[in-house]
């Protein structure tokens, strides 16, 4: 099959990166080549040092597209879990890939800052984060993603579902279920043991 990017898109915490990493490992067992590229990690590694100015988030974002690119035009699945909060730079990174399917985790604030997983929510409030995304940085949501998941008020399950679905519907992975086995070269190997009386 051919490669292409899985773009999540969403607030911080609103489930990009669980819902990526379960995506990853579901395409890893079908047998395709998929890479995860997390903004986390991005932001240790070749976007280390980075801050959180537009300047430097649009940096981190072009990078993260870029390899994003490399990897699809060799035949790989990009999935991408950063907030990547502006809509003209994901447009611009959809351009350059082609094959891309966006997916936008949407969740409101108060459900993420009663969760606040990662604790970050109240130090934006208190003053101690500056410029944290949803509180006093914006979010543009996309205007046409592929996918929107509420992952505030569907389960995680659900969300999984939907966009494995829409990525089969879109003829990008193949229908569900698959275990990366080739089923016409299983039949044919079938065949074969039966005619040398082996089964
Ligand atoms: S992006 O804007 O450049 O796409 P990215 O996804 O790489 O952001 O990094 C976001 C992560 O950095 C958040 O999940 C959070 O853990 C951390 N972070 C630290 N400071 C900020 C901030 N000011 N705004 C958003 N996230 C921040």
């Amino acid at each position: 099959m051919e490669g292409f990017t899985l773009w999540f898109t969403g607030l911080s915490g609103s489930g990009k990166s669980t819902l990526a990493e379960r995506i990853k490992n579901e395409l890893l067992e079908r047998g395709m080549k998929v890479e995860l590229l997390d903004g986390d990690e991005f932001r240790t590694t070749i976007s280390k040092g980075l801050g959180f100015s537009k300047e430097d988030r649009d940096t981190n974002i072009r990078r993260i597209g870029y390899v994003a690119k490399l990897l699809t035009r060799n035949g790989v699945v990009a999935i991408t879990a950063a907030i990547s909060p502006y809509r003209d730079t994901r447009d611009e990174q959809r351009q350059k890939i082609g094959r891309f399917f966006e997916v936008y985790t949407e969740c409101d604030l108060d459900t993420l800052e009663a969760r606040d997983v990662k604790g970050l929510y109240k130090k934006a409030r208190a003053g101690q984060i500056k410029n944290f995304t949803g509180v006093d940085d914006p979010y543009e949501p996309p205007t046409s993603p592929e996918v929107k998941c509420n992952t505030a008020s569907e389960s995680q399950d659900v969300s999984y579902e939907r966009v494995l679905a829409a990525l089969e519907a879109r003829g990008l992975i193949k229908q569900g279920g698959g275990d990366g086995v080739d089923q016409a070269a299983e039949a044919a190997a079938m065949r074969s043991l039966k005619a040398k009386g082996f089964i």
